[in-house]
């Protein structure tokens, strides 16, 4: 046949992909196939992407940043929405939707000012993870979701579960703690929250992002059967209950590879050995290259203009052309952009214009309980609290308390309701600033003490607080350590002069409380002389009332620490925080050479003593336990017990589960196997059954990918901290070989 030479020219065109077929550019989407809800995900996705041209499958693997970059004289696309993290072009011809992607755990997040978005702040990541309480996780994750929606967003950045290897690292806030399975599982439960509002949320970042300190360059040196046993487990177990459409990879290297171009992580760990179906996108400023990065795993480059070059745009369709990616492996990244859009219902249900109709109120309420439930008391010498409402004088110090209550700083920054109470603190660019949420701790109490005399003092003079202690019946002092994306702690001090100002209350006053606001764990120096501790973490929104509510004793502490408190810098793995201070453009190695015995496991490893263990946290009631039994059927461990509340108020335990082998070899002495949090009446006890995920009770060997469980004695202990065993006995397991997921 012979083609006219213009019907020659645009046959190359569509064979090589940069236009569309005729007769589908002239077709609309309402009656396509891939439309059919009756197909699945993956079917769809194949669907759509027959039809597309390699331009329409190169722009959707590349991302936007949503906020302008003038110190890259970009601008952000006009179609992304304002002050947001990521905008992705869709493909209106075939009705693939933009994907609008906001930053993220603890709610609908804006890039510093002008314009932020004002929106309900669940507690931080280290809060929720403090419930142990997997259902909290997935309303907050709900509830953030559906303001996610409502904004007009259908990414949400969320599911951080970097583990807390280093007590330093400045987004501990943001994170699950430093256990596999509490941090998998909780933040496995707000994905799922997310993603039932019919928004994708990601997994990030993927792995080993443990350190802000040089993080665009520092490389984690890791073995893999260390790896898979603890922060991959943790990634691996928030991947199975949440399911996340997408996952973020890191900014570091790891094993010398950047985490965006590294086939062990991305290719042979989550898409191979995993299975996930969704797609990989890139910390903002994390791609490195084009070839290298798309052929290891990467599916998405996101954020441009952060990375140095648009390694997924021109580049990539000059790789494509030049078969260096294959034409496979091109459709591989764009199917999976667009199979979690089917699989989560982001083209079902399209986001409509984005709009401030919230409702505030009912939202507030769950990110209380969330807070609530994760506050952590850690102290309470002689009853000290629940407050009395009798109490005449009371002295409220420090912590700006007056007014709000702290947040975590960075991209997971989320601007109040009625906006910030108080303006200018903390640094004036990013992580910055240091924002307060308008959640007074100190009207809240004072509403509860009517009659009583309630003097707040800021603590910026140590004596005139003092002073004010010693004149009172009863202190709160307040004190808070503000941390953020970016920056890491020097030590875990309490910084300005707070420890002095509480040493000297709590010996003016001993009937001292102190109310912490922190990202993670931090030292206690005056620990003796104060009567009471309540861990606040960051407690979001309404994070005053909830202080309020548990300092008086409505509400019932029932949060437990998931993360140990060390007493000193020189119990840590590596005492001297690496690459610190910090040196622009630095290659340095972290040696991870704990592998998986992270946290309490390196506590009790090394026979250190902490301040407070991991799972540790008081009640104004009393917990009895009883009848702990095991079963193992099929290989399957079960392990039951009874809990009675032996006390005169209502309140949650949370029952833990630890198994300590007693011949096999593992790398610490015990691991926490199960847990769950349960509501008791007073005198009222449950019997409970909890199911051990058999990976915890095995060593990954990396040749086989397997798990294997060694057959003997373990120890399985019922405990109400990593430190405090209430009961044990002794199961032998069989001989079992699990493979890479532990089936
Ligand atoms: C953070 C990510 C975040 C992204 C987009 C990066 O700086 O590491 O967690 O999702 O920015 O704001």
């Amino acid at each position: 046949m012979k083609l006219t030479y213009s019907l020659r020219l645009l046959l190359i065109a569509m064979l090589a992909g940069t236009i569309a077929p005729l007769s589908l550019a002239q077709t609309t989407t309402t009656a396509q196939p891939w439309m059919n809800k009756a197909l699945s995900a993956d079917e769809r996705a194949s669907l759509v992407l027959k039809e597309m041209t390699l331009d329409e499958k190169l722009t959707l693997v590349f991302g936007y940043f949503g906020t302008d970059s003038p110190w890259k004289g970009v601008t952000r696309p006009p179609e992304s929405l304002h002050q947001s993290a990521g905008f992705v072009f869709g493909v209106p011809r075939l009705g693939i939707p933009n994907m609008y992607q906001t930053d993220a755990g603890v709610g609908v997040a804006s890039q510093a000012g002008p314009q932020v978005r004002e929106r309900t702040a669940l507690p931080s990541g280290m809060n929720t993870a403090a419930t142990w309480d997997p259902q909290i996780g997935f309303e907050g994750g709900a509830m953030i979701g559906s303001e996610a929606r409502t904004s007009g967003f259908n990414v949400m950045l969320a599911g951080g579960v970097n583990l807390v290897r280093e007590p330093r690292n400045g987004r501990n806030f943001e994170y699950g703690g430093e256990d596999p399975l509490l941090a998998g599982t909780l933040v496995g439960a707000q994905i799922r929250g997310i993603q039932s509002q019919h928004i994708i949320s990601t997994l990030k970042h993927f792995a080993f992002n443990n350190q802000e300190t040089g993080r665009f360059v520092l490389n984690a040196k890791v073995d893999d059967a260390g790896a898979r046993m603890s922060e991959l487990l943790a990634l691996q177990i928030a991947f199975e209950q949440g399911k996340p459409g997408s996952v973020m990879c890191g900014y570091n290297r790891v094993n010398s590879v950047y985490a965006c171009e590294s086939a062990y992580l991305l290719n042979e760990v989550l898409k191979n050995d995993w299975g996930f179906k969704g797609f990989v996108m890139s910390d903002w400023g994390a791609t490195h290259s084009t070839v290298p990065a798309a052929n290891n795993g990467l599916d998405q480059q996101s954020g441009f203009p952060f990375d140095q070059a648009a390694y997924f745009r021109e580049p990539l369709k000059e790789a494509v052309m030049n078969g260096w990616v294959t034409q496979a492996r091109m459709d591989d990244m764009a199917h999976r952009v667009l199979q979690p859009m089917f699989a989560q219902g982001v083209i079902d249900n399209p986001v409509g214009a984005p709009s401030d109709k919230i409702d505030f109120a009912a939202h507030a309420k769950v990110t209380q309980s969330d807070a609530e439930a994760g506050m952590v008391l850690l102290k309470n010498a002689n009853k000290l609290l629940p407050l009395n409402a009798d109490i005449k004088k009371v002295a409220i110090i420090g912590g700006h308390a007056d007014v709000g209550v702290l947040s975590g700083g960075g991209s997971s920054q989320v601007y109040p309701v009625g906006g910030m109470a108080l303006e200018n603190l903390g640094p004036a660019v990013f992580p910055g600033p240091m924002v307060f949420y308008p959640s007074s701790p100190l009207k809240a109490i004072k509403a509860r003490l009517p009659k009583a005399q309630v003097t707040f003092n800021s603590g910026a003079d140590v004596a005139a607080a003092a002073k004010l202690a010693a004149e009172s019946d009863i202190v709160l002092v307040f004190a808070n350590q503000w941390t953020g994306e970016s920056i890491d702690v020097p030590d875990l001090s309490l910084p300005d002069n707070q420890d002095a100002l509480i040493a000297a209350v709590a010996k003016a006053n001993v009937k001292t409380v102190v109310v912490l606001q922190t990202g993670g764990a931090v030292f206690m120096p005056w620990l003796e002389n104060v009567g009471a501790v309540l861990e606040a973490w960051y407690p979001g929104t309404r994070g005053g009332e909830a202080m309020a509510r548990v300092l008086f004793g409505e509400v019932n502490p029932s949060g437990h620490l998931p993360i140990t408190f060390p007493a000193a810098v020189a119990q840590f793995p590596r005492p001297v925080l690496d690459g610190y201070p910090e040196v622009k453009d630095k290659r340095f190695d972290v040696d991870y050479f704990e592998g998986a015995a992270i946290g309490y496991k390196w506590y009790e490893l090394k026979g250190h003593k902490p301040l407070f263990a991991f799972g540790h946290g008081l009640s104004y009631t009393d917990f009895a336990y009883s009848d702990l039994k095991t079963q193992v059927k099929n290989g399957q461990l079960s392990v039951s017990f009874s809990i009675k509340n032996t006390g005169a108020v209502a309140g949650k335990d949370v029952a833990q589960v630890y198994i300590a082998p007693v011949t096999a070899k593992w790398e610490a002495p015990k691991r926490l196997g199960a847990f769950q949090k349960v509501e008791l009446k007073p005198g009222e006890s449950k019997t409970l059954s909890v199911d051990v995920d058999s990976r915890l009770l095995g060593m990954y060997q990396s040749k086989s990918k397997t798990w294997q469980i060694s057959k003997g004695d373990y120890q399985v202990i019922l405990a109400t901290s990593a430190a405090e065993p209430q009961a044990s006995v002794k199961v032998r397991l069989p001989k079992q070989t699990l493979n890479v997921n532990g089936k």
